[in-house]
């Protein structure tokens, strides 16, 4: 299996979506030996932003690309390349205002090809990526459930998974540790060892 393994907080030290992916990852490599990681770290390699060339180049036929077309592109085809060699992605995310870093959305901005990684054309649209499962390890400082503090706001995981079955992927887990910041250590202790505990079944039941 090969996976590709972002991870999107911009802390380096003490980020607990880090440290959920992490955990993840060593359980799938305990299990699978052989396991191959491709590591995308958005907080030291952040994609750029789509702009003028870039859009205007994912809109035309790359046989009518400029050369500064081609330039701005080559990120893009390098993350698409990426992501299709991977067997499953596996992103580790805090929840920036209620959703996603920009470096998370503009990772997406990049994987969305039309032709490359869905079809969009008279006939409808299908994603490209259906071979592919995902797991997005989250992190939050407040709690999002039934009757909590921000029940109802949180817009990452609806927008991820949007994002991903657009592209194919139907087999998307997604595991959340909060609240992590308004309700004292015992709390965001508890909520930690909980999802640790489901990263590592789900890692588990991926190697079965
Ligand atoms: C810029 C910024 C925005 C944040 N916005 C939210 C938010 O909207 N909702 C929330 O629950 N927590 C929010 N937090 C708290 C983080 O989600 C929380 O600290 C989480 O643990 C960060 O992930 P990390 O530990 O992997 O860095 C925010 C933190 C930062 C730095």
């Amino acid at each position: 299996m090969k996976i590709l393994h972002v991870d999107a907080s911009a802390r380096i030290d003490g980020s607990n979506s880090r440290a959920l992916s992490r955990h993840f990852v060593e359980t799938l490599r305990s299990r699978a030996p052989a396991l191959k990681v491709d590591r995308l770290d958005l907080a030291t390699h952040p994609p750029r932003h789509f702009g003028a060339l870039e859009t205007a180049a994912v809109s035309m036929p790359e046989a009518d690309h400029t050369p500064a077309m081609r330039d701005a592109i080559a990120d893009s085809d390098a993350i698409v390349a990426r992501v299709l060699a991977a067997d499953a992605l596996v992103i580790g995310t805090p929840i920036y205002n209620f959703g996603m870093p920009s470096t998370l959305k503009a990772f997406f901005d990049h994987v969305s090809r039309n032709g490359k990684t869905f079809v969009a054309d008279e006939t409808g649209m299908r994603g490209l990526l259906g071979d592919k499962k995902a797991v997005v390890l989250m992190a939050a400082g407040g709690a999002y459930g039934p009757g909590e503090m921000f029940d109802g706001l949180d817009a990452l995981t609806p927008h991820i998974r949007a994002i991903l079955n657009f592209l194919g992927v139907a087999d998307v887990t997604a595991i959340s540790a909060w609240p992590l910041m308004f309700a004292g250590a015992e709390a965001a202790n508890a909520a930690m060892s909980a999802a640790v505990r489901e990263a590592k079944a789900l890692a588990n039941a991926w190697t079965r």
